[in-house]
């Protein structure tokens, strides 16, 4: 009997677990627990925005950077001196160049004070980069939150994808985290603000080979060789500040800047969805979209997992890290589904 009591009371433990973990993300999850959050973020964003509009690329690319390791967990944010081995992601190749954490930093301590250990800083980072499309003139979306923050943050585990991948190789990358190459040409969308140091296009500036526009390897070839340290150029040759399809229509003259970049203009996989864009700017801001709210669904702890960080930086003390890291699973972000009161209510395009 009693052996019957405990297998019983497992099993409810078990299907409370599931519950937890497959529950969803929502759009206001903090609606009622803190009710200034969505707007705090907003503030901040639009403030950082006003000074410096390159805001839109770094909050894009630390999102990113973020979703694509360990899921959108804010291990990004963790520094270095603030882990037992004094090593975090940021250390990683890839992460050198993420910037945008003191916009981060500010939002986090306006939160804390206004509702204390409520916000996680993975959702201030979807929240953040959400906000900043929509003020570079990119879709206006409404991101689902909920997230909680990770409690591991080690560079061994940054493996994102290098510029001069090709696509097909990129694409297995992206196929392992759950998305199609529909998504990754999308997502790929985001290189229509920001910039890319000389370095990491060497290979296409330092011999002419027809795959870039000639006046644009010129101009490259000279910005590139000033003996600075390693001078930045901008992705989009047309509308660098700009969330739009320009980024698109570059590529298909030849003035892309990362190899990979290029090559989705080229690659026969990839051209179609390309040239799609190029001329219709509203698929891509819808597929944008929805690309932008799949990427934050990306392994997501939820519910009694995780933690809520009171400083991003930093994980919190043993004491208060009650929740643990669930078992690694494998996971597929969703769709999101369409939704009322966004902009773009449309599913996500299949390929
Ligand atoms: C195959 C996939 C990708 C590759 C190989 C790639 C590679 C790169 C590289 C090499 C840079 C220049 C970094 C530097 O010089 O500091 C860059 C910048 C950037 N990437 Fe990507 N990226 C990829 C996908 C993405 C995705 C999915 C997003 C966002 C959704 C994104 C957003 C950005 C942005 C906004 C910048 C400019 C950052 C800034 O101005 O600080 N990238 N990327």
């Amino acid at each position: 009997m009693e052996k019957k009591i405990i297998q019983l009371l497992f099993i409810c433990y078990i299907f409370h677990e599931l519950i937890i973990v497959s529950s969803a993300l929502q759009v206001g999850f903090y609606a009622k627990k803190c009710r200034a959050a969505e707007s705090i973020v907003q503030q901040e964003v639009q403030r950082s925005f006003s000074t410096d509009r390159s805001i839109t690329a770094a909050l894009l690319r630390m999102y990113f950077h973020d979703c694509f390791v360990r899921g959108c967990d804010a291990s990004i944010l963790i520094d270095s001196k603030n882990t037992r081995n004094k090593q975090s992601e940021k250390d990683a190749g890839p992460n050198q160049s993420v910037r945008g954490y003191e916009v981060i930093d500010r939002i986090k301590s306006r939160v804390e004070s206004a509702c204390p250990s409520t916000v996680s800083c993975a959702d201030i980072i979807a929240l953040a980069t959400c906000d900043s499309v929509a003020l570079a003139g990119g879709p206006k979306y409404n991101i689902p939150t909920g997230r909680r923050d990770g409690l591991i943050s080690n560079p061994s585990e940054v493996n994102l994808p290098g510029p001069s991948l090709t696509v097909e190789e990129a694409l297995k990358i992206f196929t392992n985290k759950g998305f199609s190459l529909n998504d990754m040409v999308t997502l790929l969308g985001a290189h229509t603000v920001g910039i890319t140091h000389c370095s990491l296009i060497q290979d296409r500036i330092s011999r002419f080979d027809g795959s870039m526009d000639s006046n644009l390897f010129t101009r490259l070839s000279k910005t590139c060789a000033a003996r600075n340290n390693d001078p930045s150029v901008f992705l989009d040759q047309s509308t660098s500040f700009i969330v739009d399809n320009e980024f698109y229509k570059q590529i298909r003259l030849k003035k892309g800047l990362l190899k990979i970049d290029q090559q989705l203009a080229s690659d026969r996989s990839s051209a179609g969805i390309v040239k799609n864009f190029s001329i219709n700017p509203k698929a891509f801001q819808q597929a944008f979209a929805s690309a932008l709210i799949k990427l934050g669904n990306t392994q997501v702890l939820e519910g009694k997992f995780g933690e809520i960080r009171k400083n991003c930086r930093a994980f919190n003390p043993p004491a208060q890290q009650k929740k643990r890291q669930p078992r690694k699973k494998s996971f597929r972000p969703k769709n999101p589904p369409p939704r009322k009161g966004s902009k773009f209510s449309i599913p996500f395009i299949a390929p």
